[in-house]
């Protein structure tokens, strides 16, 4: 991180402004950043003041003096992404500016651009000579990243995978994945793997079934037409939701690291069984800007998965997400099998649950059953917790910090494989097949109320709040 230069392409979107200058501040703020130039192109005629100028809202207690540091290490160029001269040009400036700062060629490129210019930017990223083809080892380094969504079904991410195994080495690549980088969610694998009360339950045999939420409060926020598109399947279930699914599925891997965990969630999503689900889409949708009329997009979706494989054989994994709901929340839940209640009066004996929270609070709660007090010998559920916060205080990086560092360093663990992101989207595909039913739901609900029939009644569940 002390030699760098960061490529952006899509500086001036809502991305950019949003998560990247914020994280590239914040790393240069911390010291972590230190020797590097930043190469802004986009369609846009911008600088590097608007720029920073734009994002700086989305930095609090913003420092002048960041700002600067930031402007005299960048240029903007402006770039059509279905211009290959254009390429050729920025690679003749990134040259220049490399010369200029000392830089040795370790080159990150960011595509914060929409996935239908992904092929088109990396054979221009290659025939530019921007990036080449290297291995792992070979330095300088040179990385690409890949915003999500990458592709929009398995034919179309399967294309721009063909995109990028002709011109570099999968090693080179990063398709982000944001929520791998959570603290939680990082968590997962090590609070599995190195506490041995967990590991031996962690089967069909203990584990009656998982359930998965990610709820938002929030609708579209101007992003209409790019969600409209996409839907809550493609938005959050195919990416976010099936890592969730994967982290807790997964065998143990060697190490905590790179291929050896993504081969391990890859294994997990091959597989996957689509059960059941519904659809919802929140009431005012329709009237959301850029969105379709009679739009059928879901806003909501609530799926039964199962995982067939001898560890999870027999499991419902439950999950769901939506936005427009009452409450935002991250959380995942792992209900153990009831135990018999010859010792006690008062049947059934509550089940022991390990609650993930990964969002607002980092948590992880486990419930037990204790005796309530007095002379009785009925049981009550209490809960022991671990708050990150409450330990480790609130600090923690955000996402993106995360994501820009762990590139530098050449970590792809929180990355998706080529494969796993075509195991993704074939369920997904599947789903879609399935053409589940949509109902409406009003915003600031739990979603459609016919989900009690589909998961309560029929499948003899119960969401865990
Ligand atoms: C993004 C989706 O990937 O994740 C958004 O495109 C969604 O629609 C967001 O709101 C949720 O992320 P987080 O970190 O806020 O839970």
């Amino acid at each position: 991180m002390n030699d760098v230069t960061i490529i952006i392409l899509g500086a001036t979107g809502d991305l950019s402004r949003r998560k990247l200058f914020p994280a590239l501040y914040k790393l240069i703020a911390q010291d972590k950043l230190k020797k590097f130039a930043i190469i802004g192109g986009a369609i846009d005629e911008a600088t590097p003041e608007s720029i920073v100028q734009k994002a700086q809202k989305f930095i609090p207690n913003f420092d002048e003096k960041i700002g600067q540091l930031i402007q005299q290490n960048m240029v903007y160029e402006r770039v059509d992404f279905t211009k290959e001269k254009d390429f050729v040009a920025l690679a003749k400036t990134v040259q220049e500016i490399e010369t200029l700062h000392g830089l040795s060629g370790n080159r990150l490129a960011y595509l914060a651009a929409p996935a239908n210019y992904f092929c088109l930017i990396t054979d221009y990223l290659a025939s530019s000579k921007l990036i080449t083809r290297k291995d792992e080892k070979a330095r300088p380094w040179n990385r690409i990243v890949y915003e999500k969504p990458f592709g929009h079904d398995l034919e179309s991410a399967q294309e721009i995978n063909e995109c990028i195994k002709k011109s570099f080495d999968e090693s080179q690549i990063y398709r982000i994945d944001h929520y791998l980088t959570k603290e939680l969610v990082s968590n997962i694998a090590l609070i599995r793997f190195t506490n041995c009360v967990f590991e031996p339950l962690w089967n069909n045999r203990f584990i009656d079934q998982v359930q998965i939420t990610i709820s938002e409060e929030i609708g579209l926020e101007n992003r209409g037409a790019y969600y409209d598109k996409y839907g809550a399947l493609s938005d959050v279930m195919q990416n976010h939701m099936l890592e969730l699914l994967a982290l807790i599925g997964m065998e143990s891997p060697e190490k905590l690291t790179g291929n050896y965990i993504r081969s391990k969630r890859v294994e997990v999503l091959e597989d996957v069984e689509v059960v059941d689900g519904i659809l919802g889409q929140f009431e005012s949708y329709k009237d959301e800007k850029f969105v379709v009329a009679g739009s059928t997009t879901e806003t909501f979706a609530a799926l039964m998965l199962r995982v067939n494989n001898p560890r999870w054989a027999g499991v419902p994994f439950y999950v769901k997400t939506g936005k427009c709901l009452k409450k935002k929340e991250t959380v995942i839940h792992l209900k153990f099998k009831q135990v018999d209640c010859l010792l006690t009066h008062g049947c059934p004996v509550p089940s022991n649950w390990l609650t993930l929270e990964i969002s607002p609070e980092a948590t992880f709660s486990l419930s037990l059953n204790v005796k309530k007090p007095g002379k009785s010998e009925e049981v009550i559920p209490v809960s022991m917790e671990f708050c990150h916060s409450c330990l480790f205080g609130a600090v923690t990086p955000e996402a993106y910090e995360v994501i820009l560092e762990e590139v530098m360093y050449g970590e792809q663990s929180i990355s998706v494989r080529f494969d796993e992101i075509e195991w993704a989207w074939r369920i997904i595909d599947t789903v879609r097949a399935k053409n589940f039913s949509l109902f409406t739901y009003p915003c600031g609900s739990n979603g459609p109320k016919q989900i009690e029939d589909y998961f309560e009644k029929k499948h003899g569940m119960r969401w865990r709040s």
